[in-house]
């Protein structure tokens, strides 16, 4: 049985075939039908699990399952290291993700899990947006962290609303400084913008993006301010427990509304609140948009934790390309034995029994 496996090489070929736009229009709307018609309460999907450390970094790994209940489950492994940029020159965020056929366990496929999380956290926060952010022209974006997931946050929001401008804080500067290169295919100016200009940030913004590797019990990132009215926050970088990036009091006075209730309760700024405190998820948004209509003029927040189905969905989005485009290798990376009662009988015939092959090896060494 054959698992399909997409290399890097395949990922670009993808991109540069369909375009980055095209390709962001795509999972937008493959996550907009996805999240509204999918019955969420009979797939499973646990809130997000791993493990976590302080030795040799301060770092996890973790597992996020989904069975949508059509014969293959998805299961994202994925890092975080914030130390791999400046330490190893890598990603805070790396990650892989699996496909499995519920009926027999079979990895079906495996690919990139980096690049589909950058993609559809982007397209997330652009569809909450989109629900319960101003549409007014002329939009100025307030961007708090400068990192990997920013540049698809104004990837994906620049495709759903007329963002004239985007103002931009990091702790480190020289992240700041490179947004304006690093997205520069979407043809907005970017204000990088330091920490005493960050009171300036929040309170001309009329949308905002956390997406900083703040360290837990170090949030928030700002105290409550003046904001304009109908202010929209995507809240990204919260998603650990002890981790915050938004004050307790902003939150109280917002609507609310979760990725994933039960996970954002845990790790997302939900846990600064009380259940009843929260609105509805973005699944429900999305069923009933005039529900998130009616809260477009006061201050609205989306705690975006990270959601096992549009990891599901946006890996789909690559595999049907490759499937298209006749990509990937296909390889047999399980031992399926030709009797299943026997694990020793993946060898060939030509070696008839396990005390062969024991006399092969000893004579091999
Ligand atoms: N919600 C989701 O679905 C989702 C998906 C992916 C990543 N994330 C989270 O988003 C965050 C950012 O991820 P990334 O891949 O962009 O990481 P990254 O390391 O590439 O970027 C994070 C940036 O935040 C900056 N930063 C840290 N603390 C700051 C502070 N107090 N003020 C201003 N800037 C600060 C860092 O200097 C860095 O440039 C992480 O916390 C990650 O766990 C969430």
């Amino acid at each position: 049985m054959h698992t399909k496996l997409l290399a890097r090489s395949d990922i670009e070929t993808i991109l540069l075939r369909v375009g980055l736009d095209a390709l962001m229009d795509q999972l937008i709307d493959r996550l907009r039908d996805g999240f509204s018609k999918a019955d969420l309460a009979q797939a499973q999907i646990p809130a997000r699990s791993g493990l976590h450390y302080t030795s040799p970094d301060f770092g996890l790994i973790e597992w996020m399952p989904a069975n949508l209940k059509q014969g293959k489950a998805s299961l994202k492994i994925v890092g975080y290291h914030p130390t791999n940029p400046a330490k190893r020159g890598l990603p805070t965020i790396l990650s892989t993700l699996s496909f499995y056929d519920t009926r027999s366990g079979h990895l079906m496929g495996l690919l990139d899990g980096t690049l589909t999380t950058a993609l559809r956290t982007g397209a997330m926060s652009a569809l909450a947006t989109e629900l319960l952010g101003s549409q007014r022209d002329g939009l100025i974006l307030g961007l708090i962290g400068c990192g990997a997931q920013s540049v698809t946050q104004c990837h994906a929001l620049s495709r759903l609303l007329p963002i004239a401008r985007i103002v931009a804080h990091d702790r480190n500067p020289k992240a700041a400084e490179s947004l304006r290169q690093r997205t520069s295919f979407i043809s907005i100016p970017v204000e990088p913008v330091d920490h005493g200009e960050l009171t300036h940030l929040l309170e001309a913004s009329d949308l905002i993006c956390t997406c900083t590797s703040e360290e837990p019990g170090r949030g928030p990132l700002f105290r409550d301010f003046a904001n304009r009215p109908g202010l929209h926050i995507n809240a990204v970088g919260c998603d650990f427990p002890g981790k915050f990036e938004l004050p307790v009091e902003l939150l109280r006075r917002s609507y609310v509304c979760p990725d994933f209730r039960e996970q954002a309760l845990i790790e997302g700024e939900c846990q600064q609140l009380r259940p009843e405190e929260i609105g509805e998820d973005i699944a429900t948004l999305l069923r009933n948009p005039a529900m998130a209509h009616a809260q477009r003029d006061q201050l609205t927040v989306f705690d975006s934790t990270g959601h096992a189905f549009a990891d599901y969905i946006s890996a789909m989005l690559f595999l049907d390309y490759a499937t298209e485009m006749q990509l990937g290798a296909e390889l047999e990376v399980e031992c399926i034995p030709t009797d299943p009662l026997n694990p020793y009988s993946i060898l060939s015939p030509a070696v008839p029994s396990p005390a062969d092959a024991n006399r092969i090896q000893r004579t091999a060494t």
